[in-house]
Formats: structure tokens, C-alpha cells, sequence
């Protein structure tokens, strides 16, 4: 039976790193029979572009009964004035209230090749291993916003439920790795992480006392990820902290442009949709160079892949192509100053890796 993937490509840089992930899943594809049946639609301010609306109709109804998604990234300039419902940022939103795609996961390793690359010192970074589970559809995100006279406001809001499924997806998933949860809130400050707390010890408590629990304030987890990241396993966080924890633990890999992430619907994904996204944005200030980091979104194709499609020896085989190119020196751009190649000329030598593997 076909895979049905539907591909968004996005804005800036998103449809230029889309573009080579279409050429791999093509190959991928053809050496292992995947019968994977790719369709495009718009989303962020193409769909603006082209229909008016940041999410259109057209687009939900394709994604309905697909069985992944996958997205380049969305927003720009272009796009500023916009307010509130009318904005790129908007249609993404949109995306994972309506495909109730509440677990994000970020898996944040380091290669060997890209050690000297990090920002932070080598001895640091010996055995950075870890999984941020960020709940995405509630929070700061999604609650009410409004403005009253010269002051703005942006409501938080978690319920008992939002917080206890992704607990246990978070625990589950420690399970199968180091056995390790740092549950992180602002339980000094926040109603909502004192709920978090809360109902994080109730589930460890009752259903899984064997795995290893922390609780964390973020502004100690943002300190301790550079102090020492090889003491995290799973992070376990609330939409907004997610958002920012994980992007400053992608420089513990070197880039933006190398983090893969999933959102999925349902604790196992072949169950239920599920999107695979680069971490990074639509990166304006390098759009329409050629030059963007085509690996995070090759690497999302990694985890569509083995947890949309269960097909791990071709998740494996991708993976171990872009860990390839840079243990060859390939490098784009964001990761070396010297000899850096483009985007397509990056993803020739992944393919080259592929097709040399089989
Ligand atoms: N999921 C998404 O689609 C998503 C996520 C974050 C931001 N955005 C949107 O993207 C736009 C730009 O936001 P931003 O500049 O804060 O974040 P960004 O992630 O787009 O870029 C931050 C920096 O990282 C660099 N970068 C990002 N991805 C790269 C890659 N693959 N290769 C090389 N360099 C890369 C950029 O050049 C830039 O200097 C905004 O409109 C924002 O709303 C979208």
C-alpha cells in the first residue's frame, strides 16, 4: 500500500532545503520500494500568496488522511504587517491545534566531525545525548491575547490532561534511552508549572516510579545546558520554554540548520499524523542563496521515515549519509567558513553516500 506524505514547502529557505529532501525520499524511494506518494501544498505566506489565508482549506483536507507531513518553514518580511490570524506564523499554529499534534521531540546529539564546529569547548560536549519533548499545542501559544488601552496580554493555560499525555509519551521514551526525565517548569513563579509539577510526580509516581525524575526551573536548565548538556537525557518542557531550551541546544551541535524535529498526534506515530520539520525557520537573511543547511530537514525526513513510514533501515541508511558528508569535510556554510558548498551540492554527496551504501 502507498505512504501518502504531504510536503509543505514553505517560505525563504524552506521550499530551497524541501527541494533536496524530494530529491533524497526519490531515491530512497526507488532502492526500497517505499511507495511513497508525494503530494505539495501551501502553507505560511505562499498559501497568503496564493489563497489568502495561511492555512487553507485545500491544505487541511490533503493533510487529513496522510500518513506524515512534511514541512520546510514558514515566515518572512515579506509578510511583517500582518496581524494575529492573518500571519504566516499563524498557518503553523494552526496546523498542530487541528492535527492535535501535541509532542514535539527534538533529539539534540553531537557528531564527532562537528565537535571543533560548537561554539562551546570540545571536553563539554563529550557525550551530549539528549531528547527535548516539548508539549505544542497549549501554553502562551494558544491562549487568549488581547490589548487594553497601553497594556498587552498573553494568557497560559494547561489542563490536568494536556500535561499527563505528554508526561507519559516523555516517560515512555526515557524508557528506551539513559532511564532519565528533567521535567522542567518555573514552579517558583508560574501557577501552571506548579500544576506541571504536580502532575509530572502524580504520573511518575502511579505508573512509572523506575524511571530517574528531576525537576528543573528553566532558567537553571538554560544555565546547565551549556555548563553540563551531557547530564540531560529527556527533557521534558511546556511549549514556550521548549521553544527557546531548544534552540540554544542546537548550538550545542553547531547550527540551527542540523536539528530534525517531529510533532505527532498519538504516542506511537504510525497511529496517528504526524509533521516532520527542520527546527530552524525560514532563515531570510540567506533565502534564495542556494546556500542554506539542507541537514536538519533531511534528517526530519530521517524521522518520517522510521516513525511515519517504520521503515528504519532507510531512516538508518539517511542519517548515516549526512553524519558521512561532514566526517568528509562537506560542510555548508553555517558549520565552516572554508570551502563550504550549497545546498544541492551538500545533498549530491548524501545521495552519493546512499547510493554507494546499497
Ligand atoms: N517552524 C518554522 O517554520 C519557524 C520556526 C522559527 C522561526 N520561523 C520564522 O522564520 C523567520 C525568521 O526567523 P529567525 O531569523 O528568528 O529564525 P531562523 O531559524 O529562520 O534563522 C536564525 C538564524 O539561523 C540561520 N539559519 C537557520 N536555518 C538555517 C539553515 N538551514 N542553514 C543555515 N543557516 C540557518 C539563519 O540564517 C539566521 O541567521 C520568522 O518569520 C519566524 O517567524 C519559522
Amino acid at each position: 500500500m502507498s505512504k501518502k506524505v504531504i510536503g509543505l514547502p514553505g517560505d525563504g529557505i524552506g521550499p530551497e532545503v524541501y527541494a533536496q529532501a524530494v530529491r533524497v525520499l526519490k531515491q530512497l524511494d526507488e532502492q526500497f520500494n517505499l511507495n511513497i506518494d508525494l503530494h505539495e501544498h501551501q502553507i505560511g505566506g505562499a498559501a497568503i500568496d496564493l489563497h489568502g489565508n495561511p492555512l487553507p482549506q485545500e491544505t487541511i483536507d490533503a493533510c487529513r488522511d496522510a500518513d506524515a507531513i512534511l514541512l520546510g518553514a514558514i515566515g518572512g518580511p515579506k509578510w511583517e504587517g500582518l496581524q494575529g490570524a492573518d500571519r504566516p506564523e499563524a498557518g503553523l499554529l494552526k496546523i498542530r491545534k487541528t492535527f492535535n499534534l501535541y509532542a514535539n521531540l527534538r533529539p539534540v546529539s553531537l557528531q564527532e566531525s562537528l565537535s571543533e564546529l560548537s561554539p562551546l569547548k570540545k571536553d563539554r560536549l563529550v557525550g551530549v545525548d539528549m531528547l527535548i519533548v516539548r508539549e505544542l499545542t497549549g501554553g502562551l501559544y494558544f491562549g487568549k491575547k488581547f490589548r487594553e488601552g497601553d497594556s498587552a496580554t498573553d494568557t497560559c493555560t494547561y489542563s490536568v490532561s494536556e500535561i499527563e499525555r505528554i508526561t507519559r509519551l516523555a516517560f515512555s521514551i526515557a524508557k528506551g534511552r539513559r532511564n532519565k526525565v528533567s521535567s522542567v517548569d518555573k514552579a517558583n513563579v508560574m501557577e501552571t508549572s506548579r500544576l506541571w509539577r504536580e502532575t509530572v510526580n502524580r504520573i511518575h509516581t502511579q505508573e512509572f516510579p523506575e524511571v530517574d525524575l528531576e525537576h528543573v526551573l528553566v532558567d537553571a536548565c538554560a544555565m546547565h545546558l551549556i555548563s553540563k548538556p551531557s547530564a540531560f537525557d529527556v527533557i521534558l518542557t511546556e511549549n514556550l520554554f521548549g521553544d527557546i531550551l531548544s534552540d540554544e541546544a542546537s548550538m550545542l551541535s553547531g547550527s540551527l540548520g542540523v536539528l530534525p524535529s517531529a510533532s505527532l498526534s498519538k504516542q506511537d506515530p504510525s497511529q496517528g499524523i504526524a509533521l516532520y520539520e527542520p527546527i530552524h525557520g525560514s532563515a531570510p537573511d540567506i533565502a534564495g542563496q542556494g546556500i542554506a543547511n539542507p541537514a536538519a530537514m533531511l534528517l526530519s525526513v530521517a524521522m518520517m521515515l522510521r516513525h511515519s513510514l517504520q521503515h528504519e533501515e532507510s531512516a538508518a541508511l539517511l542519517e548515516k549519509a549526512v553524519f558521512d558528508s561532514w566526517n568528509a569535510g562537506v560542510f555548508t556554510a553555517d558549520l565552516s567558513n572554508e570551502n563550504s558548498v550549497g545546498s544541492k551540492a551538500f545533498t549530491d554527496s548524501v545521495l552519493s553516500n546512499i547510493s554507494r551504501s546499497v
